[in-house]
């Protein structure tokens, strides 16, 4: 048996450990992890000279944006972004316009993104409350639902239990997973009203107007209707020690849950937002030294599940002016898995944990079946990094369209060489070297 191409002279991390070995490709796929002279013959070998291989990181928590939202990013400038930031693949939220909620508005979305994408590209879907409409949506390929009890997306009220438990378990008959952006909307009201009204403005009473407590009881809503519907919860960027602490607690007691980070939450806290302003404003806030410390050690004993970058990419236009009216997000696929790496580098974090939290859980968590792992019989999306290459964060350079970031001037030690997904190089030394339409897009449930 002849492969397609034949990586040679890397140490691989496979999912689980690390290896001097070599990856033969065929049709996409892996079908070899061994040393060169066990590895069939090649048309194709690249000499990748002491590189890294780690499984195809997958970002789970991606607003690509396009349609109506295409002067913010589009389906090509985000995957372009993602391949060059070394994310193979990419889940994409739902809270476009038009909305993902309807099972034709998720075929179209599907098509569009066949055309233009560059890496591999899953989408969420937000849940109706109808069961038919649900299913559907599921069937046609939604890798997981999606409900924001921040800023309500749904048509049915998120305030209300009762129809969280009914939605959830519409999704639990799907086998799919919900995935929650978890701060109360009503006390998020309740305090900005107040802020505003009493003309405060600064980004600090931004951060005041997400009150800890705000997650801290959407956190343990969501577990409380996880259990009462029994479906597989997932929460995004927990930025509180607090909500960290409810999501072992429900661990510890066998609810299917499981959690995500950003870099932004990791990396900085609220002096930083002080210093950078509305541009580094998102949903949630940057918060304190306390929580950042507990986000980290939740990474190092696996209590978090998944790293993901929320790159939430906005115009110029909308990131300056009142800290009421900027809209709130950063972008991140450029900088995840810099700024990981580089963690890895200072001694933050094992390489292991970065594996598994960039990789092996995110395919799992959202059953991304071939996915996450280097093995044969996995797709071949693999990502070469160099370890010892120093790269300062220039937002000029990015490809999204959004190029701003609250990592601006930073240095990070490790650095994405190659991306390649289903077999095929799609960036190279942060350049795009892929077609559009090289990507694919990836159904969930396996
Ligand atoms: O910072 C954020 N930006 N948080 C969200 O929940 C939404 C997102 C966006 O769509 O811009
Ligand atoms: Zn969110
Ligand atoms: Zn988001």
């Amino acid at each position: 048996m002849k492969a397609d191409l034949n990586l040679v002279n890397l140490k691989v991390h496979t999912g689980e450990r690390l290896v001097e070995a070599g990856i033969s490709v065929q049709d996409g796929k892996i079908i070899s992890v061994a040393k060169p002279p066990n590895l069939p013959e090649a048309d194709e070998t690249i000499d990748c000279g002491g590189l890294l291989a780690i499984p195809g990181p997958i970002d789970v928590h991606v607003h690509l944006r396009d349609m109506e939202l295409s002067y913010k990013e589009d389906f090509y400038t985000g995957t372009c972004a993602a391949a060059c930031g070394g994310f193979t693949t990419v889940l994409d939220m739902p809270n476009t316009k038009p909305l993902t909620d309807s099972p034709e508005r998720l075929v179209e979305k599907m098509e569009r993104a066949r055309r233009m994408v560059i890496v591999n590209v899953g989408f969420y879907a937000i849940p109706p409350l109808d069961e038919k409409a649900v299913r559907e949506l599921a069937s046609k390929g939604a890798v997981a639902f999606k409900v924001n009890l921040c800023r309500q997306w749904t048509e049915w009220d998120t305030d209300s239990q009762e129809n969280l438990v009914e939605a959830f378990r519409m999704v639990s008959d799907t086998g799919r997973p919900v995935a929650v952006h978890a701060e109360e909307g009503a006390m998020v009201r309740e305090a900005e009203d107040r802020l505003r009204s009493s003309g405060r403005s600064g980004v600090l009473d931004y951060v005041d107007a997400h009150p800890e407590r705000a997650e801290f009881r959407a956190v343990r809503r969501v577990i409380q209707a996880s259990i009462n519907s029994g479906v597989r919860l997932h929460v995004c960027h927990v930025s509180t020690a607090w909500a960290l602490e409810a999501v072992s607690k429900a661990k510890r007691f066998g609810v299917p849950v499981s959690c995500e980070v950003t870099p932004h939450h990791l990396f900085l806290t609220s002096r930083d937002l002080e210093k950078l302003g509305v541009k580094a404003v998102t949903d949630p806030p940057l918060r304190t030294d306390v929580d950042v410390e507990a986000l980290w050690r939740g990474l190092r004993t696996g209590l978090v599940d998944v790293v993901a970058s929320d790159h939430a990419p906005h115009a110029e236009w909308e990131k300056t002016g009142s800290v009421w009216e900027v809209s709130p997000g950063v972008p991140g696929l450029e900088t995840t898995l810099p700024l990981m790496l580089d963690a890895v580098n200072r001694g933050l974090v094992d390489l292991d944990v970065v594996v598994r939290a960039l990789c092996v859980r995110p395919a799992e968590v959202f059953g991304l079946r071939g996915k996450g792992r280097i093995q044969p019989g996995f797709d071949a999306d693999v990502v070469l990094v160099d370890m010892d290459r120093w790269w300062k964060v220039d937002p000029t350079e990015f490809h999204s369209k959004a190029k701003y970031s609250p990592f601006e001037g930073w240095r990070l030690m490790g650095f994405p060489v190659k991306t390649i997904v289903n077999g095929v190089v799609v960036a190279e030394e942060r350049e795009v070297v892929a077609e559009p339409g090289s990507g694919r897009v990836v159904v969930g449930g396996g």
